[in-house]
């Protein structure tokens, strides 16, 4: 395991103050780049919720099924009133698990991170077709054209909960820092007119800042660099089924290249609240660029 991304923690509990020995805090390691793995914590279903791992949920319009706050019905599902009832409160649970877990693990994010959507995954990785911008299973950090995060950081929480025991597969990729070097020369100059734009049609939900737009403009480079795909620094890594991971998916390379069955949990961070803001992709994109990238 060349580039030693993986960080093993042998947690039980979701909510680590409630566990026999709780887990120091966490913050460093994962604003280093690391992915922090508990192979020992699953999202425990009840026996009715296991009919929910199939694809026959997905109303078919997006590839996953997403939960976004209590009050809001959930967005790419189909089903029965009840069974969308079940499924709502199922995702919802998670969400809140996810919640404990990175309070209890990043007592420094406690107050100041945003709960973000949460993500049911049923479809098959596997033979998933799509365009190259938004193929997964090529190297990337996040960055969403019409999401632009202002700089705030993307934290997520990932638990495979696949019933034939089939692990969720992931390329992991070079640190950020070589991976912004290799690319930001080629990277196109930020234009505001165009991204004043896009806000006022609608076609952004805010306005995209200059580090939205070097952060978009590396994802693209990268994705479509097929070369860069095949040889640059990567390990691969088998997340097996019944485990969960942690990782800043705006700063580690990832890709997905097998599975099915995931949840995720997204959190925003403010970057003013990372314990090293140096070690974060907008320190290193302003020094590159010379320049503040946010307002
Ligand atoms: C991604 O965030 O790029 C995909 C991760 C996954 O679906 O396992
Ligand atoms: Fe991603």
């Amino acid at each position: 395991m060349g580039l030693d991304v993986i960080r093993p923690f042998d947690l039980k509990h979701w909510d680590p103050k409630e566990a026999a020995e709780p887990t120091s805090p966490q913050e460093l390691t994962l604003e280093s780049g690391k992915v922090l793995f508990f192979p020992a914590l699953p999202f425990e279903l009840a026996p009715q919720e296991t009919r929910f791992l199939s694809e026959r949920w997905s109303n078919g319009k997006t590839k996953n099924i997403s939960y976004r706050g209590d009050h809001a019905p959930l967005k790419g599902a189909q089903g029965t009133a009840d069974d969308l009832l079940e499924l709502h409160a199922m995702l919802a649970r998670f969400s809140h698990q996810a919640r404990q877990l990175v309070e209890g693990l990043f007592p420094a994010y406690q107050n100041v991170l945003k709960q973000g959507f949460t993500s049911f995954r049923p479809a098959r990785v596997e033979g998933r077709r799509s365009s190259w911008r938004q193929d997964d299973t090529r190297l990337h950090v996040d960055s969403f054209p019409s999401n632009p995060t202002g700089g705030e950081r993307l934290l997520r929480v990932f638990t495979n909960l696949n019933p034939a025991g089939r692990p969720r597969v992931w390329r992991i990729g070079e640190p950020f820092r070589p991976h912004a070097q290799r690319f930001f020369k080629a990277a196109e100059a930020p234009r505001p007119l165009k991204a004043w734009l896009m806000d006022t049609m609608g076609l952004t939900k805010s306005r995209r800042t200059d580090y939205d737009h070097y952060m978009g403009q590396l994802h693209d480079l990268g994705k479509k660099d097929l070369l860069y795909q095949e040889t640059s620094p990567q390990e691969r890594f088998e997340f097996p089924s019944g485990t969960t991971w942690v990782v800043f998916s705006d700063q580690v390379l990832h890709a997905v290249i097998g599975g099915q069955f995931m949840l995720e949990q997204t959190f925003k961070l403010p970057p003013a609240h990372l314990v090293n803001p140096a070690a974060g992709p907008l320190a290193i994109l302003e020094e590159m660029a010379g320049r503040p990238l946010i307002p």
